[in-house]
């Protein structure tokens, strides 16, 4: 059990379920009468988890995964099976579990604090770092009751990860959050794996799957079909919630007979497109949308880490449309300029600047460090300012993005960042109906269609796996 964080073997759980409200009573107050049915909500799921492995849990609604979170984080007893957890473990599970809706913020997080093993001074000593991440204003001194989705989980996040969890557990939660709030989340996790920790994460996003977790497990009416690499899970379960109705119970079977081998890329099944996609219109206009770029101050990061400079300054990190409008919404396939001013306290040699976009979970999307136009900026005296810009075609899909910034160079003989600022500005790109393109990057896909003979004799199989 020393190098598993989380051991469950062969956990299953029955819930007793109702027809009617009152059959609860009547069988309280006649116990020799059963007005129950069980309901098998897991059955026979066993999974080990290595100590610093992001696992994911993906299956469709009501298949059991917030069942199996509850289990393992002990709000919850299996009906059979057993669960070890090796290490502290802090969970971030359904909106408002573990708040009192009478409590306000304040009085919750010495609350919660306590419950996940924290002393009331080292609840106090952590409270401002808590409050600040959380950032829901005044209204900490609210009861909880009053606060929004967004609100909730802001605070309980903001909990869960203020212990230093050996594990942490987040069943689906952070959807309801911003997109600055959740890129703030993401960071966090990913320093809890940089740390060793191990992450349980449930997420109906194929994409945070595949981008964050080592490993996947798809849940299928409570039944553990398939631990995998991550995007071999993703394409199978896809495969799955796609199947056509009379051939669903035949896929299943042939995931659940998946032999446990490698995967190489190559062997991955393409998944269908996202739903959303081909729901969209089938024809991208060849001419771009209305201009509709426009600037949101409010669009800004939550986390920016700027590094301790050491000779340089990165100041007014924006975008901005070729003509020199500021925007944070910007339409696809249109062009901008990234551009950010440097200020120079040191003398420095050899300078290069660089940028970076990254989506909401930390993906590295593209990005560029280049030595200004002759080459490079051979020497920079104390006290220049220049001003950098990448130019670039926002060849990217609807969603929020992150930006970094950064200068290196020679200072004091020594190569080394002079500056650099992580998430230090945002953007949306916003929605394209004439689009079809699914994922993150648009490919400027061009699709045709040729009908090579007007019968078709056969009518087309669904591939199998
Ligand atoms: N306390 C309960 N009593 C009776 N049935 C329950 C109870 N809790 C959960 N269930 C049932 O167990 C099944 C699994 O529920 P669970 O919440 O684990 O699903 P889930 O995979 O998390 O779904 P979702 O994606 O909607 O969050 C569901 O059919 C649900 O109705
Ligand atoms: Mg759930």
């Amino acid at each position: 059990m020393d190098d598993l964080a989380i051991s469950v073997q062969n956990v299953s759980k029955c819930f007793r379920r109702y027809r009617h409200p009152t059959d609860r009573l009547k069988e309280l107050l006649f116990p020799s009468r059963q007005k129950y049915e069980e309901f098998w909500a897991l059955r026979n799921v066993s999974l080990e988890i290595p100590r610093g492995q992001t696992l994911g849990i993906v299956g469709r609604n009501g298949s059991g995964k917030s069942t199996l979170l509850q289990i393992i984080v002990g709000t919850l007893m299996p009906t059979s099976g057993e669960v070890k957890v090796n290490g502290r473990i802090s969970a971030l599970l359904e909106l408002g579990s573990g708040f009192n809706p009478e409590f306000t913020g304040r009085q919750n997080v010495f609350f919660n604090g306590q419950l996940l093993g924290l002393s009331r001074q080292q609840i106090e000593e952590r409270f401002d770092d808590i409050a600040g991440f959380a950032d829901i204003g005044d209204f900490i001194d609210q009861p909880a009751k009053t606060y929004s989705s967004g609100m909730f989980v802001r605070l309980a996040f903001a909990v869960a990860t203020s212990v230093d969890p050996d594990i942490l557990v987040v069943d689906e939660a952070l959807a309801v959050g911003d997109e600055a709030f959740q890129r703030k989340c993401f960071s966090r996790i990913s320093a809890l794996q940089s740390r060793g920790g191990t992450t349980l994460f449930v997420s109906h996003s194929a994409d945070k799957i595949v981008e964050l977790c080592d490993r996947a497990l798809l849940l299928d009416r409570g039944e553990g079909l398939l631990a995998h690499e991550p995007k071999f899970v993703i394409d199978r379960y896809h495969k799955l919630i796609y199947a056509p109705v009379d051939r669903y119970e035949e896929f299943r079977e042939e995931i659940r007979n998946t032999p446990d081998r490698e995967v190489t890329p190559d062997e991955t099944c393409n998944a269908p497109p996202e739903l959303e996609a081909s729901e969209k219109k089938n024809a991208r206009s060849s001419e771009f949308q209305d201009d509709g770029d426009f600037y949101d101050p409010n669009l800004v990061p939550q986390n920016t880490i700027s590094y301790i400079p050491r000779g340089a300054k990165i100041l007014n990190p924006h975008i901005e449309t070729l003509d020199g409008r500021l925007v944070n919404h910007l339409t696809a396939r249109h062009e901008y300029v990234y551009s950010y001013t440097v200020t120079f306290y040191k003398t420095a040699h050899k300078v290069r600047f660089g940028m970076l976009v990254k989506t909401i979970s930390g993906l590295e999307l593209g990005g560029a460090s280049f030595v200004a136009s002759n080459q490079s900026i051979h020497c920079v005296e104390p006290n220049t300012t220049v001003t950098v810009r990448f130019r670039f075609r926002c060849l990217l899909n609807p969603g929020a993005y992150f930006l970094n910034a950064g200068v290196s160079g020679e200072v004091d003989g020594q190569f080394t960042y002079l500056a650099r600022g992580i998430d230090i500005a945002m953007f949306r790109v916003r929605p394209d109906r004439s689009s079809f393109a699914s994922g993150i990057v648009d490919l400027l896909v061009d699709p045709h269609v040729t009908v090579e003979s007007d019968r078709i004799a056969v009518e087309p199989k669904v591939e199998s796996l």
